[in-house]
């Protein structure tokens, strides 16, 4: 057995300060308590204790190209001495705006933030000044952040969250304005009629549609073949906007993110972590007409640390290493994804478990089911959900960090070695299952 046992002396002494112990409740999903890491290196973490971990979790997904990524690290320490915000433009800010353009299948222009929760709500208040609407309809199981205006309907308790086909919104936390969700409309994902009858409930009143192109947090679930163009058809037929929130999927799932992958276009977009390897950087990307609100008509968005100078130069870096030789890091991370995809679905049939293995080669998640993979939240939900946590702690045991919904997240340093020993812990995990 690993021992926790400075992890768990450390969050103790911890929670007399820092309070709740933690510096974002994500953290408290984590086996046996919130650990502690002493540095990160490639595709491996050391903890506290010494225990060494293959990690897939990636800091929830900014660590595209593993922790401590030299090329990036050189950069921002490069730029350390220029200095860090000076409530002023920086030259970096102008080269990084020009290469998102380029790359960004719906950037006419893009605005910097720190992190994706402030993106989303800059964003949704574009969408609001933009349509003159109040409205937003987001979709059941998706997360963008844990603001009031949108933590709403993320995880609902199947006995909180109304029928399939008309999901009432539940706010996520207490301490929420309860006037959030009269301005919050939930539909079922993956479900154009579901999208559609909740345009025909309010009729003119909706402002935008926001949701996750590819379902990460419930369970790195696709898309409809057509449900993305669909999605957005019936915005521009409504009169609201399409918001794409590729937080996760931006930069991950290739340079132009899901919308490139799946050929759709968003009014607005977001991107945030893959996009600086590590460093705060979000964005709001999209179209001119909308974001030239914030001059035009003085639509406020601000944030004392956006674009500063380290977060600018880390991206700069980033992007060099993930567009060289047209995105050659990122055919490697398909081959070696799709190879512990694969290898981890027969590991399951060998041990005669019901595993399913959904998502793409650099984000996706092992479910235990033996219905239909999930195509939405309440089919995700009915997953079971108890063998996955176990297989998490099991994993863990074997060195091989994932969270608890067993979600995985690769790098570039994940390499075929790593994936090889990846493979041999996950069979020595799953016969532990088994065992028990
Ligand atoms: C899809 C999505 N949107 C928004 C956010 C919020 O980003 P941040 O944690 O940087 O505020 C997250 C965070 O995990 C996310 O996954």
């Amino acid at each position: 057995m690993r021992s926790y046992a400075k992890s768990i002396a450390l969050y103790e002494r911890t929670k007399a300060h820092l309070a709740g112990g933690v510096s974002s409740n994500v953290r408290y999903a984590s086996t046996p308590v919130p650990l502690f890491f002493e540095r990160g290196e490639g595709a491996r973490l050391h903890d506290v204790d010494g225990n060494v971990h293959i990690d897939y979790v990636l800091g929830n997904g900014p660590a595209i190209l593993g922790h401590a990524p030299k090329p990036v690290i050189d950069a921002v320490a490069r730029s350390l001495a220029e200095g860090q915000v000076f409530a002023g433009q920086h030259p970096r800010e102008t080269e990084l705006a020009e290469r998102l353009n380029r790359l960004l299948p719906s950037a006419e222009v893009v605005r910097f933030a720190t992190s994706g929760t402030e993106a989303v709500l800059m964003a949704m208040r574009l969408a609001r000044a933009f349509t003159g609407r109040v409205k937003i309809i987001k979709c059941e199981g998706h997360y963008h952040g844990w603001s009031d205006q949108a933590f709403i309907s993320t995880k609902p308790s199947l006995n909180e969250a109304g029928p399939a086909d008309a999901p009432v919104p539940v706010a996520g936390s207490p301490g929420m304005a309860p006037s959030v969700l009269e301005d919050t409309v939930v539909a079922g994902w993956n479900d154009l009629a579901a999208l559609r009858r909740a345009f025909d409930l309010h009729p003119r009143q909706i402002a935008a549609v926001i949701m996750e192109p590819v379902m990460v947090n419930g369970g790195a679930i696709l898309p409809h073949e057509g449900y993305l163009a669909g999605v957005a058809e019936l915005c521009r037929a409504e009169g609201a906007l399409f918001i794409c929130d590729e937080v996760i999927t931006g930069f991950r799932v290739g340079l132009g993110g899901a919308q490139a992958r799946f050929g759709a276009k968003a009014d607005l977009s977001i991107y945030a972590k893959a996009v600086a390897a590590g460093f705060p950087l979000a964005l709001v990307a999209g179209r001119r007409d909308v974001m030239d609100t914030l001059l035009d008509r003085g639509v406020m968005h601000g944030g004392t640390y956006n674009g500063n100078v380290q977060s600018m130069a880390a991206a700069l870096a980033a992007l060099d290493e993930l567009e060289r030789d047209g995105g050659a890091l990122y055919r490697l991370m398909e081959q070696r994804g799709s190879r512990l995809m694969q290898g981890l679905s027969s590991l399951g049939a060998r041990h005669k478990l019901p595993v399913l293995v959904q998502g793409f080669p650099t984000i996706f998640q092992t479910f235990f089911s033996r219905a239909a993979p999930p195509r939405n939240y309440r089919e995700s939900m009915a997953c079971d959900r108890d063998t996955a946590l176990a297989f998490h702690r099991a994993l863990q045991e074997e060195g091989i960090r994932v969270n608890q919904r067993t979600t995985w997240f690769l790098s570039a340093a994940h390499d075929d070695a790593i994936i090889d020993e990846t493979l041999a812990a996950a069979d020595r995990a799953m016969a532990r299952l088994v065992q028990h």
